[in-house]
């Protein structure tokens, strides 16, 4: 397979410093060697740029946090992802979760300026499905899931022209953290989400085939992999760890099952923040789950 990287290494959607150094972590962390041993060609697209927060007046006419330089960054990184071809596998690293916006848009663009119907695997502690009205923090890495289904900020929502995100596309896994009004809001547009109460109960086998069954009618799937996902104690480098989270095999398995099932056709690995980190850790489990969607087989 053709593989094409692309960081965006944007923190202006996060509360804390740092995770913009995420694309810098996984290249250290051997990213694109770990998958050309796979057998796949590689190419490393380098950087999209984003405005260093310090060079910045924080507050926006909006009220919300650089919402201007995270619409500018979403559309440019949209155009980049959009522009690729469609055989083309894209892995985006940021960043923290604001830049899905701009790499699901894009994917789903691909080849096809009114989009094709693509469903999502958001793999995160957190549902992402907080508006600008709900947010308890303001900040955007909250809100992405909300955006791309056409809620909140009319620019961040409308990244894809008329292109639209379905609910009924959305399948969430390793939940355990959600604000009040998100959880009403998650309700209502009937988005399917696996908490971590599920993953004990049904195990991650079965999650995925439920996800597999409910998105069969999607033409791309795309992945988004929260570090925060997984269990503080394997991914320690992230600004919003949650307890009781994912452990590094159902990780892993839930990654082995969807490359067993080739219908993946892009990914992004976000929220790895290595000023929190130990030793690049956080990184070094992020490539490894990368490569178990990629190919990589114990056996
Ligand atoms: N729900 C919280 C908020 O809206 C936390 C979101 C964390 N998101 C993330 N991508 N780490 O602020
Ligand atoms: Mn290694
Ligand atoms: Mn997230
Ligand atoms: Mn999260």
């Amino acid at each position: 397979m053709n593989i094409s990287i692309l960081g965006i290494p944007m923190d202006l959607g996060a509360g804390r410093r740092g995770v913009d150094m995420g694309p810098s972590a996984l290249r250290n962390a051997r990213l694109a060697a770990h998958l050309r041993e796979l057998g796949h060609s590689v190419t490393d697209l380098g950087d999209v740029a984003v405005p260093i927060p310090e060079t910045l007046d924080k507050h926006q006419a909006s009220g919300l946090v650089f919402l201007e330089q995270i619409q500018q960054a979403s559309r440019v990184t949209a155009q980049r992802v959009a522009a690729l071809p469609p055989d083309v596998f894209p892995l985006t690293m940021g960043g923290d979760h604001s830049i899905s916006m701009g790499t699901v848009t894009g994917n789903a663009l691909r080849g096809s300026p009114d989009g094709v119907r693509t469903g999502v695997i958001w793999v995160d502690a957190h549902t992402d499905y907080n508006t600008p009205e709900t947010s308890p923090s303001g900040n955007i890495h909250g809100m992405p899931v909300a955006h791309l289904t056409g809620q909140g900020d009319p620019v961040l929502s409308s990244l894809g022209g008329a292109w639209r995100l379905r609910p009924e596309d959305i399948v969430m896994i390793g939940i355990r953290s959600v604000d009040r009004m998100e959880r009403e809001l998650l309700r209502e547009a009937g988005i399917q989400a696996y908490t971590m109460k599920d993953v004990d109960q049904l195990g991650m086998s079965r999650i995925h085939a439920e996800t597999m069954e409910r998105l069969s009618g999607v033409e791309r799937l795309h992945v988004s992999f929260d570090a925060d996902a997984l269990d503080p104690s394997v991914a320690p480098g992230v600004g919003t760890p949650v307890a009781g989270g994912l452990t590094y095999r159902e990780g892993h398995l839930l990654m082995e099952l969807l490359s067993e099932s080739g219908r993946v056709t892009s990914m992004d690995i976000v929220e790895v923040n290595p000023i929190l980190d130990t030793h690049n850790q956080t990184a070094e489990v992020m490539v490894g789950m990368a490569a178990s969607l990629l190919g990589q087989r114990i056996l």
